[in-house]
């Protein structure tokens, strides 16, 4: 009894210690170095624009919100530990002037605003960004948050909203904003069990990545057929191919080397009302195509799915205004990685000195302060040379 009242005040004592420690908070000079280094992580491997996305989205589900713990033995996090690993690496260069769940909430941002500069018009904003996030005790190491993750098979939009109402607070018209994410990026077999783009390849710069409303477009403008996976036949998803390649559930998906784009149930439910059993599949008798609005339904074929969804009108409205949907989801995703607790401030300029000649430095000055020094000097120098 004795030992466990003192394990328990241990534990309370570490627990207070980590809690009262002072998180660093970056200053824009930090930022804009780091912003310069993520871009170049993207240049490098345009993947890593959705993996950064999705990643910061994964870190804020959860206990305690945007905080810097990703458990890959959840299997919804699958394939995210290539973007945890390449942002620890530039972590350990940057550990004493930001928090993890800062820099990985913020590695989102830039993906964001690259991808979305080569867009049609809009532009996600940058200047927004707040810091101040709290890393969890076990940060950086894989971690027991208990996250639950929203489903692939989601029927209407209802479900996506009850999950994101939850978790960050959203209503209908921001949860069908936040979607729109999923411009970006693609499903992988070895992940998801699901395979393609949302947009296809053809269409996005360098192989992955134009952050626009298109993807609302796609939901509403064309046809799609639902097909089980040759991988998993608990893994159903919608594809562009017609009734030439039959409807339904007895249909495999094409696995092409370049596959058109593809939807889940979850984005699909943004727009339309489904019937599903637990593997995705439809019910009996609730077979259906996702008709566009363009064109007549295809002869002959199974009935459209049910149209009288909330979120439609909204899919529409944003199929139609890339400007429309920036605004909101610039909005909304700050509300996702901004945590509610009060304690977040825009990041402060403090513009480093100029250093002392040599020959006035004091003798203690070690080889990794003019390292820091040096990183400093340069971030100052572009600062400088920014307009105002
Ligand atoms: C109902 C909600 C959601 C579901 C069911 C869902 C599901 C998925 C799935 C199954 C994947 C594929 C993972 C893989 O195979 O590698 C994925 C990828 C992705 N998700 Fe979501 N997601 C949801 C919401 C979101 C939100 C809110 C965001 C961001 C704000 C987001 C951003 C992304 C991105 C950018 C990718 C592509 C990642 C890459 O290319 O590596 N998702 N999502």
């Amino acid at each position: 009894m004795f030992r466990k009242v003192i394990v328990l005040l241990l534990l309370i004592t570490l627990t207070s210690a980590w809690w009262l420690q002072k998180p660093p908070r970056a200053t824009k000079e930090t930022l804009s170095q780091l912003d310069g280094e993520i871009r170049k992580l993207l240049k490098e491997d345009p993947e890593r624009i959705g993996g950064f996305v999705r990643l910061a989205f994964h870190d804020c589900v959860g206990r305690g919100r945007c905080d810097g713990c990703i458990d890959h033995h959840n299997h919804d996090n699958k394939g995210l530990a290539v973007y945890t690993k390449v942002l620890n690496n530039l972590f350990t260069k940057f550990s004493n002037r930001i928090t993890r769940a800062d820099l990985y909430a913020f590695a989102a941002i830039v993906a964001a605003n690259y991808a979305s500069t080569s867009g049609p018009d809009a532009v996600f904003k940058m200047n927004r960004f707040k810091v101040g996030r709290r890393d969890c005790s076990r940060s950086g190491q894989e971690d027991d948050n208990a996250e639950t993750f929203p489903g692939p098979n989601m029927q209407n939009v209802h479900e996506l909203v009850n999950f994101f109402n939850k978790t960050f607070g959203l209503n209908l018209r921001e949860t069908v904003a936040l979607m729109g994410a999923h411009s970006l990026g693609r499903l992988r077999t070895k992940n998801s069990g699901f395979e393609g783009p949302w947009i296809a390849e053809v269409v996005q710069k360098n192989g992955a990545n134009i952050l626009d409303s298109r993807y609302y477009l796609e939901i509403v403008a064309v046809h799609w057929f639902l097909k089980v996976m040759p991988t998993n036949n608990k893994r159903h998803q919608w594809q562009r191919e017609g009734p030439s390649m039959g409807v339904g559930n007895s249909v495999n998906a094409s696995l092409n080397a370049q596959p058109d784009n593809i939807l889940i149930h979850s984005d699909a439910a943004l727009a339309f009302n489904f019937h599903l059993d637990e593997n995705g599949a439809f019910k009996p008798g609730k077979e259906c195509i996702m008709c566009s609005i363009v064109d007549p339904p295809p002869a002959g074929d199974l009935p459209c799915c049910d149209i009288k969804s909330a979120g439609r009108q909204l899919c529409i409205d944003y199929a139609l205004n890339n400007t429309i949907w920036m605004h909101d989801f610039t909005d909304v995703f700050y509300k996702m990685i901004d945590n509610p607790d009060g304690k977040l401030t825009l990041p402060i300029s403090v513009p480093v000195r100029p250093r002392p000649p040599p020959h006035r430095r004091l003798k203690h000055d070690s080889k990794n302060q003019d390292e820091k020094e040096a990183q400093d000097d340069v971030a100052f120098e572009k600062i400088k040379q920014k307009p105002v």
